[in-house]
């Protein structure tokens, strides 16, 4: 019998490759990326001021379970915070969208290769020769995405409430509520567009929605609902990547405008 050309696996030093392209160029704009929108985040939840504007809220803030502002569910500051610990209305609820974006399949390749080197790229020599997966501690916890995508899904109903009131503007001497559209409404209006397109193609609602079938033929319902999920998909880093920038602007924009940097225009 004829012996055959298969060669056993290279073992690379770490950043030894043949390859000729940039491939290093990704996981720095990666590790950029994220560390600003991580550095800016916990800024911004750490200001606990400077969040609503008229009626427009932070999406970092929303919703506002606890808090000074009308947005309030629960009230001000409750009693039983610890004295020495900061407050802010945001440490209650951005577990929810930092735990769904934390362990999303896309952003887990991403920061993977960005932060930890594994590997840096394909064909491209990593710092550890083991391989740790995601089937052991603490990477096994990975596993609760679609807990996650569950609290997301609730989320984008609750932004898109927000955006419902952002139509709503106060008149502060005379008290009358009118409708009305502002800059700022719509800086809301897309951010719940972005999120949308990004939570709405998420590999776990794909599985929920028709993945999880051994087939889909008659099945009308759950094939198209398959079919519109698995096309945002396709586009799921190019949606994982504007949303994060979209969400990070409605907050900016909303502070600035509360700061008096910015004048939101109304344009109704
Ligand atoms: S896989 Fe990215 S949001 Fe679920």
């Amino acid at each position: 019998m004829a012996e055959g050309g298969m060669s056993l696996p290279v073992i690379r030093q770490f950043g030894e490759t043949t390859r000729r392209d940039s491939w290093w160029l990704q996981p720095v704009v990666v590790f950029l990326g994220f560390s600003a929108f991580i550095v800016y985040a916990t800024w911004a939840a750490f200001q606990a001021k400077y969040y609503t504007y008229g009626p427009y809220l932070s999406p970092f803030y929303s919703p506002e379970l606890f808090g000074p502002s009308e947005h309030s569910w629960f009230g001000p500051q409750p009693s039983w915070w610890p004295g020495w610990l900061p407050f802010s209305p945001a440490f209650f609820i951005l577990w929810a969208p930092g735990g769904f974006r934390f362990t999303c399949y896309y952003y887990r390749g991403a920061y993977y290769k960005a932060f930890w080197a594994d590997p840096p790229a394909c064909a491209v020599g990593e710092p550890r020769k083991s391989y740790w997966g995601e089937r052991g501690f603490p990477l096994v916890f990975q596993n609760v995405h679609r807990f996650f995508l569950y609290v997301a899904l609730l989320f984008l109903v609750l932004l898109a409430h927000d955006v419902y009131k952002a139509l709503w503007f106060k008149d502060e001497a005379t008290g009358v509520v009118s409708f009305g559209v502002g800059v700022g409404t719509l800086v809301l209006a897309v951010n719940v567009v972005l999120l949308s397109g990004y939570a709405m193609g998420c590999h776990s609602l794909r599985h929920l929605v028709g993945g999880g079938l051994d087939q889909l033929a008659g099945r009308p319902a759950r094939r198209r609902a398959y079919d519109c999920v698995s096309c945002l998909n396709r586009g799921h880093m190019l949606w994982a990547w504007c949303s994060l920038l979209g969400v990070a602007f409605s907050d900016l924009y909303v502070r600035l405008c509360a700061m008096g940097v910015w004048s939101d225009w109304r344009i109704i």
